[in-house]
């Protein structure tokens, strides 16, 4: 088990408390109910314990020892905003990634510290580096549990249908890819085992990694059913000319409104629930932007993000951060999604508010 210090422990603590007072502000805004974050309680009280285990090690403040790469020490640094499992807050600086041709997404974190002499210290960032928003994580228990088959049918890589909508699923090394902006995982267990290694820099043993930077397997596991667990955002979405637009504008043909969660007699709990993510979490052509890509993920690749609860979320949006507000990164779309682009630009502008104000309600 990696050693945590107590001042870790302790300086957990008011990172969590900023996170309740940000619930509870919320819980005093009259409509609508705002509550976001917090677990769908496990009935069974194995589950409830690994549950509670796993919200602790997203929190704890690991020290790793030294020569360990990393990018922040613990996991809510960047999945807090406004909750936990949510976004990175605008003061953490942002993730930063260097090509490379080895990975599957096409790009690997360029590290941030080295631990040296118990202070971490900044990496030389030389090679050219692009952005990478971090997402949020309500609800994404239930993500997993959409069948792939649900997901395949959605899926037109040749465009049959003509209409300049494909999507796609890549085969990855745990199976259909899903999670991450380039699809990186098909399972929380794989994406979780990568976030530790690329972003805390700790793994399962091996005998490279020093004691402190070895996790066991119980942990990786609580860490994981924690985030399954996680709430989806508690939403209602408006009605009226908005809820039209969104229609008209074909955005429900990559953000799917509604799903339905397989059966998982390990998860009753999450099993057979309709949900209303707002993706087909298929990988689509985006067109130019600085994005990237190598391998099997075409460069302009990236998976339909959820836009549930995306109005808790403060900016900046897109996979590179490169949109302001939401009105930007409707406008950032390209490629399969350029139509829908286009007739949202020649909208009145008194339309294009109502479909922002549609997005913020999902
Ligand atoms: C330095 C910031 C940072 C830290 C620390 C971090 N993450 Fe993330 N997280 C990200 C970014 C960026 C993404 C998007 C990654 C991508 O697709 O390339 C992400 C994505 C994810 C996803 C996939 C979400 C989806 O919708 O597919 C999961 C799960 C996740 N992180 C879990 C964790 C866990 C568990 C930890 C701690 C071990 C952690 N993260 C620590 C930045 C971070
Ligand atoms: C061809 C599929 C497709 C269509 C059609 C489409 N989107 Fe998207 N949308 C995506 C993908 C993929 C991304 C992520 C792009 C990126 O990060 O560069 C995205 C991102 C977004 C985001 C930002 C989400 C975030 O977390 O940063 C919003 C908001 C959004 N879309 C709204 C819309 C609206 C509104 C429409 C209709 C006018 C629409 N989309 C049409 C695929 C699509």
């Amino acid at each position: 088990m990696a050693r945590q210090r107590l001042t870790a422990l302790l300086l957990a603590g008011p990172a969590l408390c900023v996170a309740g007072a940000v619930a509870l502000r919320q819980e005093a805004e009259p409509e609508p109910e705002v509550r976001l974050g917090g677990v769908i309680q496990p009935e069974d009280r194995l589950t409830q314990r690994m549950v509670s285990l796993g919200r602790g090690m997203f929190a704890t403040q690991w020290t790793p020892d030294e020569g360990t790469l990393f990018n922040e020490r613990r996991c809510i640094r960047c999945h807090i905003e406004p909750a936990v499992g949510g976004v990175r807050p605008q003061s953490t600086p942002t993730v930063m990634m260097r090509w490379d041709t080895g990975s599957i997404s096409g790009t690997s974190n360029a590290r941030r510290f080295r631990w040296v002499g118990g202070k971490p210290v900044a990496e030389a960032v030389t090679d050219t580096v692009v952005r990478r928003k971090s997402q949020p994580l309500f609800g994404i228990g239930q993500l997993e549990l959409i069948p792939d088959s649900a997901l395949l049918a959605l899926a037109d890589p040749t465009d049959k249908d003509g209409n300049g909508i494909s999507g796609r699923m890549p085969k990855v090394s745990d199976g259909w890819g899903r999670f991450g902006w380039k699809s990186s995982f098909a399972t929380l267990d794989g994406f979780v085992r990568d976030a530790y290694r690329v972003e805390l820099g700790m793994d399962l043993y091996d005998e490279k990694l020093g004691p402190d930077r070895t996790l066991d397997q119980n942990q990786l596991d609580a860490t994981t059913l924690f985030l399954r667990y996680l709430k989806q955002p508690p939403t209602v979405p408006r009605k009226g000319r908005g809820a039209e637009l969104f229609a008209q504008l074909n955005c429900g043909s990559c953000h799917t409104p509604e799903h339905v969660t397989g059966k998982n007699a390990k998860f009753p709990e999450l099993s057979g629930r309709t949900i209303r993510p707002y993706t087909d979490l298929l990988l689509h052509e985006m067109g130019d932007g600085p994005l990237h890509g190598e391998g099997k993920i075409a460069p302009q690749e990236v998976r339909t993000p959820p836009l549930w609860g995306i109005g808790y979320m403060s900016g900046p949006y897109l996979h590179d951060e490169s949109a302001t507000t939401l009105d930007q990164a409707i406008r950032g779309h390209g490629g399969e999604a350029s139509a829908s682009k286009s007739a949202y630009e020649k909208l009145p502008e008194g339309e294009q508010a109502a479909l922002v104000k549609f997005i913020e309600s999902l």
